[in-house]
């Protein structure tokens, strides 16, 4: 048995729906940026499965960079308005379109400051495509130009997603059974040597 079904609790959005919607939500972004050379900009880790996927449906020339920052949280699966910057982007978006590629967009406070940073660069535009929007959640207003799902306060791990960093592989986005998470967590413990 595969060591993630002890803390499933449902399958939030099946592989086909995912897939399904990154399509549509590419070809919404082809035609959006007709004639222009975007740059698509995937904040690590948690981005990468989507932006793989997104950008097989984007066919217009693009070119694709990777962002990496920490938040300083308050919690562990809590963030705060501060953000530093572990890895930048390798180019100059001075005069760009940029197009920032979010995983998940929860308090919002992660992709409110990586944008404020990114403006200050100046790019010619700059919008947001998140797959996921726990709308219910958000402290900071952040625009949402390309949205996959709306979802609700819960955990969800996979497609990107990590639970304690591992997980991310997973086709599916799943629900976290937080009780069955701690229990099993435990469990690793206890059979340590
Ligand atoms: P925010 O700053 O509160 O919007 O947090 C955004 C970041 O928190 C995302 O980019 C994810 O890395 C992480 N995150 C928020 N909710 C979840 C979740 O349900 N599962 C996994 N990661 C999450
Ligand atoms: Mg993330």
């Amino acid at each position: 048995m595969e060591e993630y079904l002890q803390f499933l609790s449902e399958i939030l959005i099946p592989e086909d729906q995912l897939q399904h919607r990154v399509a549509e939500l590419g070809e919404e972004i082809t035609k959006d940026y007709e004639g222009k050379h975007p740059v698509l900009i995937c904040i690590l880790r948690g981005g990468v499965m989507f932006l793989t996927d997104l950008m097989r449906h984007i066919h217009t020339p693009h070119a694709i960079e990777f962002m990496a920052v920490t938040s300083y949280g308050s919690g562990r699966r809590e963030t705060s308005g501060q953000v530093k910057i572990t890895l930048d982007l390798n180019t100059e978006i001075f005069d760009r379109d940029v197009l920032v590629v979010e995983d998940i967009i929860d308090s919002g406070n992660t992709l409110a400051s990586v944008l404020e940073l990114l403006s200050t660069r100046r790019p010619k535009s700059l919008y947001v495509c998140t797959l996921l929007d726990k709308a219910e959640r958000r402290e900071v207003e952040v625009p949402i130009r390309y949205r996959g799902f709306i979802i609700p306060n819960k955990f969800v791990f996979g497609y990107g997603l990590d639970l304690d960093d591992y997980y991310r592989n997973l086709p599916f986005i799943g629900v976290v059974d937080t009780d069955q998470y701690q229990a099993y967590q435990e469990s690793q413990i206890d059979s340590l040597p």
